[in-house]
């Protein structure tokens, strides 16, 4: 069967809205934003309005959720520069409508030349911002072959062409830019001069502002590449030559050899349970299925839902279960093709209980270092991105992709219009060494070549008496993994509403630095003053994570959510009749 694609739809992007929003709120951006949206045959929600449009359009023209989730991901590569990309990586969780669960891993890896020290000076120290920006900075990236695998395993579009053709388009003739995008690319100017040596579309303009319009020619050419001759498009020929000749204008180590053995590898999910609830996750090298499985598992033993929404007792037990989970990534996480990550006693519920067992309400913990050391609350930036989707037939995607910081290693492939990752700083330069996050890691996260990092990124799956009942995901660097625990908490232990489940303040701790980390003006005053009363640091944030959910309602409807954290979060649903 073959599905038209309305291109003139996408032109118009915004003019095809099938429903009035559920509420929006007013944004400085060229697009009406809806950060919530109600439907009953296709949800989508994604950190753009375009992006979201294009996969909306993909369900009206017959595609399914991966059709849908593969078309919003390249046109966020457009849209959306600072995180979706296709010179980063991410992960796919997905239940499809017969009850079978899938998890994608199309993860940067490490080139063959990287080496474990390759971020230490000859004292053995880190060399500040080595692995963070610039050409030394990128893994190979995995998301073109990624979402190649996705519609090659699940799409049923007839091409794949027509899936980065809406992406193509708006690349070639340009978008107007949101306020919060023109706010990104000023604040990062000077990073871009510094690790380009050749000027391109982003440096050229002296101020974006909202409504400017960014056309992207070289990308475009990019993805034409990719519409003609698939994966290869990207791994082989004229992209991989300028990715390679764009490394030799600095020190990167990225070789045509690692671009074309890149593969993405399909995985089983990691699942656990949460008081009737399935939760389906991404594996290693996540490690963000396992935290929150962990968390939650101790969280059940505590009995959250006895106490109230945001009861410093309620905050204190979180913490406690982020702290233990979070010393469990640093000691143990890496990816288990090069390390034995022992999965199975991790999430042991006796092992689990045993850990929390010494828990009690009202204390503060300690995070022993145990030899981690220099930690800093550095968290740079919380970028990344997500997307949630579901179908007529119920398929049900969750994908989280990433550069890791904005706009990844700041350096944009001359010639062929994108920015390549610095997912190199989410190995551990060192034991002890904390990365961007902040966080620290140990031997299992040690770099090797053609290892993949660990990731926080935390594409999840919920299942209610056996039935889909929520998709969700987040940007948010270590803070994914706590904000998707404090939502799936919110509305199971707290029974609110997704949206307030989402809008709602977020805390974090991560085991080291031994600090609470609490969005601005988001918790109450009492709360705050009660936490640091038990001994806890607290230490302010503008925000914590973008979390993008839908939740199947009693009645089949689709509840679509984005998060007013991030402005141009938008949700969109479809009803066919
Ligand atoms: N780069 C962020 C993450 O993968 O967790």
């Amino acid at each position: 069967m073959k599905y038209y694609i309305p291109l003139a739809c996408i032109a118009l992007l915004l003019s095809c809205a099938p429903e009035k929003p559920v509420t929006s709120i007013e944004t400085p951006t060229p697009y009406t934003i809806n950060k919530t949206a109600k439907a009953s045959d296709g949800m989508v929600v994604s950190a753009h309005p375009l992006a979201t449009q294009v996969g909306i359009d993909i369900l009206a023209s017959g595609g399914n959720a991966y059709d849908a989730m593969i078309a919003t991901q390249f046109a966020l590569a457009v849209v959306y520069p600072r995180a979706g990309n296709i010179g980063g990586g991410g992960f796919l969780v997905t239940r499809l409508n017969d009850g079978s669960t899938m998890a994608l891993d199309f993860r940067e890896k490490a080139p063959k030349l990287a080496y474990r020290d390759m971020y230490l000076d000859s004292l053995g120290e880190v060399i500040p911002g080595l692995s963070r920006n610039g050409h030394l900075s990128s893994g190979v990236p995995g998301t073109v072959a990624g979402m190649y695998e996705i519609y090659d395993r699940l799409g049923s579009f007839d091409s794949f062409a027509e899936l980065i053709e809406p992406a193509y388009q708006i690349a070639q003739n340009g978008f107007q830019i949101s306020q919060a995008e023109a706010d990104r690319l000023n604040t990062y100017k000077a990073d871009f001069l510094t690790y380009n040596t050749r000027s391109n579309q982003f440096i050229e303009k002296e101020q974006w502002h909202a409504g400017d319009t960014l056309i992207q020619e070289d990308l475009a050419e990019s993805l034409k590449r990719i519409m003609d001759q698939g994966p290869a498009g990207f791994y082989e020929g004229k992209t991989a030559e300028l990715i390679v000749a764009e490394m030799g204008r600095s020190n990167g180590i990225m070789s045509l050899e690692d671009l074309k053995d890149y593969q993405a590898k399909w995985k089983i999910p990691v699942k656990g349970s949460y008081k009737g609830l399935n939760i389906i996750s991404m594996p290693s090298p996540s490690s963000g299925g396992i935290a929150l499985i962990q968390m939650l598992g101790m969280l059940e033993y505590l009995k959250l839902d006895e106490l109230e929404h945001h009861d410093p007792l309620a905050m204190n037990a979180m913490i406690e279960a982020m702290r233990i989970a979070f010393e469990d990534r640093a000691n143990y996480l890496g990816d288990a093709d090069f390390y034995p990550v022992p999965v199975d006693r991790l999430l042991n519920r006796a092992y689990l209980d045993n850990r929390i067992s010494s828990f009690s309400f009202g204390d503060a913990g300690q995070s022993d270092p145990k030899g981690h050391s220099g930690i800093r609350i550095e968290m740079e930036s919380f970028e990344t991105t997500h997307t949630s989707i579901i179908d007529q037939e119920g398929h049900a995607a969750s994908l989280t992709t990433t550069l890791n910081s904005n706009y990844g290693s700041k350096v944009l492939v001359d010639g062929a219009g994108f920015f390549l990752n610095n997912e190199m700083d989410d190995f551990s330069a060192k034991p002890g060494a904390p990365n961007i996050y902040g966080m620290v890691g140990s031997e299992a996260n040690a770099i090797e070549a053609e290892k993949r990092m660990l990731s926080s990124m935390t594409p999840t799956i919920i299942e209610k008496e056996g039935e889909l009942y929520m998709v969700l995901g987040t940007p948010g660097g270590s803070a994914i993994i706590t904000s998707i625990l404090q939502v799936i908490l919110n509305t199971t232990d707290f029974n609110m509403d997704l949206n307030d489940a989402v809008q709602s303040g977020r805390i974090h701790h991560q085991w080291l630095p031994d600090a609470v980390m609490y969005e601005t003006g988001k918790l109450d005053t009492t709360l705050l003053k009660n936490l640091e009363e038990m001994g806890y640091e607290m230490v302010e944030k503008t925000s914590l994570a973008k979390v993008k959910a839908i939740q199947v309602l009693p009645d089949g409807v689709y509840y679509g959510v984005g998060d007013e954290r991030n402005p141009d979060d938008h949700a969109q649903g479809i009803n066919m009749n």
